[in-house]
């Protein structure tokens, strides 16, 4: 017989079919017994009947424990109490592989160790609800630009410069040279917008972050654009497009998912166009007419994106950050120029900053003095300058971590629930 999966248990109704996965629970009342069974695609409630199994099948489920793999084949019952809407009316039942003792049971554990059985918290029905958003928004961020006539450029990891500051590289050894972990993919999109016009990256980027918060993880995952020609108010419509496109792709394919989490819909529903846009220096106006405590000129901290998001029911773009807190490669604002035309958007409901972008520095000259200025080492960088050198043109492009915009559609706290082994200051294993 072949293996069917509990997705597609609605087209078999009435029929015979085999499952094989894992007991998720089990409990027995006398000549009754219901297993519920996980496939990685779905949960079925399975029941075995004492009158109508052989005695040889009913003495093999006497003690199936949490995490048995076990194969069943059984008749697919349509019924509205099931959950999921199917029951399999169990004939046959084979264990294939005993658990003893599986370490997360449906009671409540501590974050530490729920960490440390990373790999096995994975199965359980919260964790996958989350995942499976990640990999629609994976699959999303991908049809997004590659409908839109951009070429995917793969960015490498090992880089011999930093990006965005000297302070979060992880150095490593490259055959007695210095190399760093790609914090950005940024530096190699800006040359292949020049041969390609469109273009981005999606990957693992790298940051020796030693902030415990529960926005930061050391690995994540960033998608990067990067558009010849293109400048800072089209760069906003841009961002503004992609998020409202994440948003609904995971209202239409994962509802059932951000239903487990408790995901308040309404509030993911809101996300339409336009966002707001905020000048920096009117951020910093409301900030201080709020009573938060907010120095004019820094970036903002979590309670300064908590204060400014806090009238809103879609993301924000803050633009136009003071230049002397971003990145060299930032061109600056000619109405302004201590100014940079930058953006970061910020989404709802306090999750922070979850894209960060620019228009770029594209004079020669101004980016050579930008990288002496910041004390990067001009040796490093010759490759990246050549972009001016050769047919200069205006050009922006940003950033969005993936973890952070998971964390958000999804609404969990933490970003460290939102990857599937995290990477954190004082965590590599599992
Ligand atoms: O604002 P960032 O540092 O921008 C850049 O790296 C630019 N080079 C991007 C570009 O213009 N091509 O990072 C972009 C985004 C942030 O908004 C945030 O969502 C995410 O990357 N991010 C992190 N996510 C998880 N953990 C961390 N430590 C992160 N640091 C940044
Ligand atoms: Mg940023």
């Amino acid at each position: 017989m072949q293996q069917t999966y509990i997705r597609d248990l609605a087209a078999q109704a009435g029929q015979e079919v085999e499952l094989r996965g894992w007991i998720y629970n089990f409990r027995s009342s006398g000549k009754l017994k219901f297993i519920l069974l996980r496939d990685g695609t779905g949960i079925v409630q399975c029941v075995l009947s004492k009158k109508e199994v052989s005695d040889e099948i009913w003495q093999a489920s006497e003690d199936l424990a949490q995490e048995t793999s076990v194969v069943l084949r059984g008749k697919v019952n349509a019924d509205d109490r099931a959950p999921g809407g199917f029951e399999l009316w169990t004939s046959d039942l084979r264990v294939v592989g005993r658990a003893v003792d599986y370490p997360i049971t449906p009671k409540e554990h501590g974050d530490a160790f729920l960490l440390d059985h990373r790999h096995l918290w994975i199965r359980s029905k919260r964790q996958h609800a989350i995942l499976r958003v990640r990999h629609t928004l994976v699959q999303a961020i991908r049809d997004f630009f590659d409908g839109r006539g951009y070429t995917l450029i793969d960015a490498p990891i090992f880089t011999p410069a930093a990006s965005e500051g000297t302070t979060t590289l992880f150095e490593t050894d490259y055959f007695g040279e210095k190399a760093y972990l790609s914090q950005s993919g940024q530096l190699y999109m800006e040359p292949a917008a020049a041969a390609f016009g469109k273009v981005y990256c999606f990957g693992p980027t790298f940051r020796a972050e030693k902030s415990k918060t529960r926005k930061h993880l050391t690995e994540f995952w960033m998608v990067e654009p990067e558009v010849a020609f293109m400048e800072l108010p089209e760069l906003m419509e841009l961002a503004e497009d992609f998020i409202v496109h994440l948003v609904t792709r995971a209202l239409e394919r994962n509802r059932a998912d951000l239903e487990i989490l408790e995901r308040d819909l309404a509030k993911l529903e809101a996300v339409q166009k336009p966002f707001p846009r905020l000048h920096y220096n009117d951020a910093a106006n409301t900030l201080k007419a709020k009573g938060v405590d907010f120095q004019y000129g820094n970036d903002f901290g979590a309670p300064d994106e908590e204060a400014l998001v806090a009238d809103y029911d879609r993301p924000i773009i803050v633009h136009r950050f003071p230049a002397a807190i971003k990145a060299f490669y930032m061109k600056p604002d000619p109405e302004d120029p201590s100014l940079s035309l930058s953006m970061d958007v910020l989404a709802p409901e306090g999750y922070g900053e979850i894209v960060g972008g620019s228009q770029r520095e594209d004079d020669l000259e101004v980016l050579e003095r930008k990288i002496r200025e910041h004390n990067l080492p001009m040796s490093a960088f010759d490759w990246y300058v050549d972009v001016r050198r050769y047919g200069t043109f205006p050009h922006a492009g940003f950033g969005l971590g993936l973890e952070r915009t998971v964390s958000w559609i999804t609404g969990v706290r933490h970003v460290r629930e939102t990857i599937p082994f995290p990477r954190l200051m004082h965590r590599l294993k599992p």
